[in-house]
């Protein structure tokens, strides 16, 4: 399993110190690219990317929520993203914005907003190299991780284990030491956490902290 900070939660003025910060910890950092039309709101570009890439040794994945992102895909290879996750509300001919991505020979993901069925996926799920489930509904950090996700967790898990797939399950949104054992539980592997990082002073500590949750023993989520 892996953590991965989202750098939405960091201190903008000084980001590669952000970077910084969680780099003994982790080896991939999670960058949320935003275009006010997919989601309501703006954040970073491929810029940000490379200019991490300058000053930082991990590595990093690319959230693209944006309308049709084949056009800006180049423009985050180029800067160095090492994964990249489109979502498949976004893309009209999403096989070939993954093949695309593919082709670069980094991981490919899609990206599933939370009232999106696993099914949407199904007819394209061997080409990929993780699945993202959003457990909140994208456009900001620091949401309350909606409820019913881990069923939805375990649905794609269960189709990946059906046929034999090597796909990895990324969750993103609300993430935090009671909510990620039920994600891991579920059969998540990969677990983004913006505000359950960043929002602590102790950035060392916050990710030990969600590892260690990973094994607690897990009822189920108090619906608030
Ligand atoms: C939300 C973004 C997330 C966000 C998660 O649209 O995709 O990556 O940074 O933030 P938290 O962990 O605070 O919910
Ligand atoms: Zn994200």
């Amino acid at each position: 399993m892996k953590i991965i900070p989202s750098i939405l939660s960091a201190d903008f003025s000084r980001l590669s110190e952000e970077v910084r910060d969680v780099e003994r910890d982790v080896d991939l950092i999670h960058v949320d690219v935003m275009d006010g039309h997919f989601v309501p709101n703006l954040s970073m570009g491929a810029n940000v990317v490379s200019a991490l890439k300058k000053s930082n040794a991990v590595k990093m994945d690319v959230h693209l929520m944006v309308e049709e992102p084949a056009a800006l895909i180049p423009s985050f290879i180029e800067a160095g993203a090492d994964m990249i996750s489109v979502h498949v509300e976004a893309c009209r001919h999403l096989h070939r914005v993954i093949r695309m991505i593919k082709e670069s020979g980094i991981a490919a993901g899609v990206a599933l907003n939370p009232a999106t069925p696993v099914d949407w996926v199904r007819p394209i799920l061997d080409e990929l190299d993780y699945l993202l489930i959003m457990t909140v509904d994208p456009g900001f950090g620091g949401q309350s991780f909606i409820p019913s996700m881990p069923d939805k967790i375990r649905e794609a898990a269960q189709l990946i284990d059906t046929r034999k797939q090597h796909v990895a399950i990324e969750v993103d949104g609300g993430i935090n030491t009671e909510t990620l054992p039920l994600c891991r539980k579920a059969g998540a592997s990969l677990f983004v956490a913006g505000s359950a990082i960043y929002g602590h002073h102790d950035r060392h500590q916050a990710i030990q902290g969600l590892l260690k949750s990973s094994t607690s023993s897990t009822g189920p989520l108090k619906r608030k």
